[in-house]
């Protein structure tokens, strides 16, 4: 698959994961797909995957069969906040689209970063029947100079809290603080980073 992600990073490729938690479940080899490609998955209420495209499918190593049915905490990398979950799923359960950047877990322990537009699914009266979730390939440099840092800093917030739910409590109060100080909300922030 080409290596894609745009920009002109200064720290180019030599990025790696450098924050691994679990490392026996995870290579540290990055995978990268096409510019041109979306990685499209739909969900049913609970999250499980109704839907996955072809692209989907040959990023992160699974089959159909394999995939659908499943959690969509399938594909879940351990270096990922919980916090950014819980603001995905507020924001879509309230009917609001979100974009964030994720890292995923491919099938044999790989990871590969996206940026992921996650909107609610409506039916004809407006009810919310499903998710849907459609993924480009990120800008390099955000995810090294931006996100990567973030994102280590939220996960130490969760891990050196007692249990999950105070670490939950501690990476989101620090979301807070950080859009507070830069006075603006979550979906300014994601898309002037
Ligand atoms: C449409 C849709 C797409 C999602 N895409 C991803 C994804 O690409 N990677 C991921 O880790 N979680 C994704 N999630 C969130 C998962 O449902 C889940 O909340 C997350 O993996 C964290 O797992 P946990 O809640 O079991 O900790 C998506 C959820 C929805 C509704």
């Amino acid at each position: 698959m080409a290596k894609a992600g745009g920009g002109d990073c200064s720290l180019g490729v030599k990025l790696g994961v450098t924050f691994v938690t679990d490392k026996s479940r995870l290579t540290g080899v990055e995978r990268y797909f096409d510019d041109n490609d979306i990685i499209v998955s739909k969900t049913n209420l609970k999250g499980r995957i109704t839907y996955a495209n072809d692209v989907f499918l040959q990023v992160a190593g699974y089959t159909e069969k394999e995939i659908l049915d499943q959690p969509h905490s399938l594909i879940r990398h351990p270096d990922m906040p919980r916090c950014v979950f819980k603001l995905l799923w507020d924001t879509i359960q309230g009917g609001h689209e979100i974009f964030a950047y994720v890292l995923n877990r491919c099938k044999n322990g790989d990871h590969y970063w996206v940026y992921a537009h996650v909107t609610p699914s409506c039916d004809a009266s407006g009810e919310i029947v499903g998710y849907h979730s459609n993924r480009r390939v990120p800008d390099r440099c955000i995810i090294e100079e931006a996100i990567i840092p973030l994102y280590k800093d939220l996960k130490a917030a969760e891990d050196g809290e007692s249990n999950r739910k105070q670490g939950l409590v501690a990476s989101s109060g620090a979301v807070a603080n950080l859009l507070q100080e830069k006075n603006v909300q979550y979906d300014e922030f994601v898309a002037t980073l």
